[in-house]
């Protein structure tokens, strides 16, 4: 498994970032200001940028309950796949306690596998939430306490 340098996105990191979601979705609807409005945090392998997850705080938590945390994008470049940097960027992005969400569509099994191993498990779902092409999501949860 490579062992990824993680840290925050930066302004110069958005060109080869846009490259990446090209590389990782068939219609990317995420530019750069998008990137720059949440939380965004890179993985590197030897100084080359090998994926990103990015996140956004949707409740920060109080006496009655914990903070909630939706994750909203992920992607690997494709020649770093299968060597655990989406773990590592999801572990990085789940180390306080909280409640996390994310949606999947229903087709991407090799997303929901890396869901599920670090505990992630389906809640609902929601018809025709995707368009290109239209797809039901998949919404997960997982609680970290
Ligand atoms: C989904 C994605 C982020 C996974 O990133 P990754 O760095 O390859 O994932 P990891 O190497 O950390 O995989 C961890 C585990 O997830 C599961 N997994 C990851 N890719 C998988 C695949 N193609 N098929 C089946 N299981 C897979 C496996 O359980 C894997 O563990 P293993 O390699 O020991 O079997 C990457 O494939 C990607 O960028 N896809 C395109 C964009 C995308 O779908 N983003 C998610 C949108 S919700």
């Amino acid at each position: 498994m490579a062992q990824p340098l993680i840290r925050p996105l930066v302004a110069s990191d958005l060109d080869k970032l846009l490259e990446i979601e090209n590389q990782s979705f068939a219609y990317p609807n995420w530019d750069r200001q998008a990137f720059l409005r949440y939380r965004c945090l890179i993985a590197e392998i030897n100084g080359e940028m090998a994926g990103a997850v990015v996140s956004r705080q949707t409740f920060a938590g109080d006496s009655k309950g914990p903070q909630e945390v939706e994750i909203l994008n992920l992607a690997v470049a494709p020649q770093f796949r299968r060597q655990g940097i989406g773990l590592a960027l999801l572990a990085s992005e789940l180390t306080n306690d909280g409640l996390y969400f994310l949606e999947v569509r229903e087709s991407n099994k090799a997303a929901q596998a890396l869901y599920r191993k670090l505990g992630f498990y389906e809640v609902s779902r929601r018809p025709h939430y995707y368009t290109n092409p239209d797809e039901a999501a998949i919404v997960m949860q997982m609680k970290k306490c």
